[in-house]
């Protein structure tokens, strides 16, 4: 499972990668207007390696086949169905972005689109890399590593959130009152 980080915040990229956990960012327009910078230089302070962003629409597609032929990698966003996918991995798309928070909000299941997908891509041994997008809550990271999502792109209060139990808390307070009866 690959851990992204869904931000266009510079400090929230630089503390995520500090944890040691992070191996990409994505970025959206609205993310980037957050920050208040001009769009092409956010860009270059955050990515190297830049994986362009296409929405699945019709001249979408069309654009991910020429991007691939190219050598460029696509992640193909604004995923809301199994057809989409389908036809993003077949015009050779690098990432296909599925948007569950974005389907939980109007009462559909953005996990079992990304079940779907998974497995579609499976039948067809697709290179297409599932990305599970729209992330909000530490139970949907859980439940895209349990299917076997290849990437979740996360926010960073999500990320900080999936470190956290209150059991470690009380046991690690425990273990250091504990530690002070036998340490001079
Ligand atoms: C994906 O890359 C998008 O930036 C993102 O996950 C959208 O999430 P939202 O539905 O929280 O805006």
């Amino acid at each position: 499972m690959k851990i992204f980080i869904d931000t266009a915040n510079l400090n929230e990229i630089k503390e995520a990668n500090a944890m040691g956990l992070l191996d990409g960012v994505t970025t959206n327009p609205s993310l980037v207007a957050k920050e208040g910078k001009e769009f092409r230089q956010l860009l270059d302070e955050i990515h190297k390696n830049i994986v362009v962003k296409v929405p699945l629409i019709k001249e979408g597609l069309k654009a991910v086949k020429t991007f691939t032929a190219e050598g460029i990698k696509t992640n193909v966003t604004l995923c809301f169905s199994a057809s989409q996918a389908v036809l993003a991995a077949k015009a050779g798309a690098s990432y296909i972005s599925p948007f569950v928070g974005r389907l939980d909000d109007i009462s559909a299941d953005g996990m079992e689109l990304i079940s779907q997908i998974v497995q579609i891509y499976n039948n067809y041994a697709f290179n297409t890399e599932v990305l599970v997008a729209s992330v909000r809550h530490p139970l949907h990271f859980v439940d895209a590593c349990l299917i076997g999502a290849d990437v979740c792109t996360i926010p960073f209060k999500v990320i900080e959130s999936l470190f956290n139990h209150p059991l470690t808390d009380i046991g690690l307070q425990k273990f250091l009152a504990d530690h002070k009866k036998s340490a001079k």
